[in-house]
């Protein structure tokens, strides 16, 4: 059954469909460091996908992650409300963002927003938001 928010329908193809953006989004990765290569692909409330992948940098504290790379490339194009992330790595299996990141996403979220992964065996699995993130800050 599709999932319908304000301007999206996610159907089970579409989830498909941005995880494998996100996978295809690993061979971007820039990780000579770490070795771990990370894609993620947003989708917005209007539609569109934005993509990221893990920078690294020689001077650690400066490596942004994947998600915060598609992100910052979403706000800075003017989408704000984010329906859904999938996320990867090139090895495969689960890849959870880490808490900067759900943190950062979480700014963004619409009702509903979910972090989709795939498993090992290559089944998708969608988990909303507020389950990784329970307690997330807000500045109010
Ligand atoms: N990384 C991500 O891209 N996303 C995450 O949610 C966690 C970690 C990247 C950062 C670094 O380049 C590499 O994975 C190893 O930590």
């Amino acid at each position: 059954m599709a999932k319908k928010t304000a301007n999206v329908e996610l159907t089970a193809q579409g989830e498909a469909r941005l995880m494998r953006t996100a996978e295809e989004m690993c061979e971007r990765a820039y990780a000579p460091y770490s070795g771990f290569k990370v894609g993620a692909a947003i989708l917005t409330d209007d539609g569109r996908v934005f993509t990221g992948c893990n920078v690294e940098n020689g001077s650690y504290g400066c490596c942004i992650c994947a998600e915060r790379t598609a992100a910052v490339k979403a706000v800075s194009e003017g989408a704000l409300k984010f329906r859904a992330a999938a996320v990867a790595n090139a090895g495969g299996g689960l890849t959870y963002p880490c808490g900067i990141c759900l943190q950062f996403m979480s700014e963004f979220a619409e009702d509903g927003f979910c972090i989709i992964m795939r498993e090992k065996s290559g089944n998708i699995v969608s988990h909303p938001i507020d389950e990784l993130l329970p307690r997330g800050f807000k500045l109010r």
